[in-house]
């Protein structure tokens, strides 16, 4: 899909930040670059992190390698984690990203945040269900007032009477949502999980009207003990137009606010410059 005309007015003249560029140069070996502020590793503050697990397991990030993660870094990912969560994300979903498809980020939140920078000016709307997570109004508020609501019950968002608003909104000629947000697995607040009839029709809509989807997916694992995870929007979509965020706040520990959006390389490509 052509994402371009969606993009919000601030973003059009976007450009990639030159110090970016500058990184792969600055890491050369012996090089001591005035290009960038770079610290010197040497003056950082720690030797060594260790880290120990319930499970008893320990590990240690020392010398170089305590040495590049104090370091400014690459924007997508750090290269040591970049393979880890390719393959976690195929094992999981059965979705093979490639890098330029993964943005790492400051947990879904961030996510959340960075979507709305990037597709919404004041005009622009968003459709979701309704009632929804309350930190998604937050990041959302600060860019556009006006969300659409559609009513969800016990298999999540209602997607026959999604299929009504935007028909309505059409044929009134009113301006389209930029995208349809969900909260697809134990949705917060209403705990209820999207079935996998619903998932395939969400995405008939949207590609009937040219929509981006964004999923917002960090209940996958944590379900009820009697439910097991259906298919991602991401993983049934065909034609490029899920950004999913994934988290691992729920499964891991929230305190390291680590999270992941993956998607169409051009819409990450926009969160990379964001970030
Ligand atoms: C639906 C939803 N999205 C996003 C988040 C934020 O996740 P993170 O901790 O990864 O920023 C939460 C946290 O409660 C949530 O419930």
């Amino acid at each position: 899909m052509n994402i371009k005309p969606l993009l919000a007015r601030r973003v059009q003249g976007l450009k990639p930040s030159p110090i970016r560029k500058l990184v792969p140069i600055m890491r050369m070996p012996g090089m001591i670059s005035f290009g960038g502020g770079y610290p010197n590793a040497q003056t950082f503050a720690f030797t060594s992190v260790d880290a120990v697990f319930k499970s008893g397991r320990r590990f240690s990030i020392r010398d170089k390698a305590i040495d590049l993660a104090c370091q400014y870094g690459p924007t997508n990912a750090s290269t040591d984690l970049l393979p880890h969560i390719i393959k976690w994300h195929a094992d999981k979903d059965g979705v093979a990203l490639k890098a330029e498809q993964i943005q790492v980020l400051t947990g879904a939140q961030e996510g959340l945040h960075a979507m709305a920078y990037l597709f919404l000016d004041e005009e622009d709307s968003v459709v979701m269900s309704e009632p929804t997570y309350s930190g998604t109004l937050g990041a959302f508020r600060a860019f556009t007032e006006r969300f659409i609501p559609v009513p969800l019950d016990a298999q999540g968002m209602i997607t026959t009477e999604l299929e009504k608003v935007l028909a309505r909104m059409k044929s009134a000629g009113e301006r389209l949502p930029k995208f349809i947000y969900d909260i697809p697995h134990g949705h917060n607040p209403a705990g209820v999980t999207l079935s996998l009839e619903r998932r395939r029709h969400l995405l008939q809509i949207a590609s009937r009207y040219d929509l981006l989807i964004l999923e917002d997916d960090p209940y996958q694992m944590v379900l009820l003990e009697d439910q097991e995870p259906l298919p991602t929007l991401q993983s049934l979509d065909r034609e490029g137009r899920v950004v999913r965020l994934d988290s691992f706040s729920k499964i891991f520990a929230p305190g390291l606010r680590l999270g992941y959006a993956s998607g169409p390389a051009e819409v990450i490509g926009y969160f990379q410059l964001y970030k």
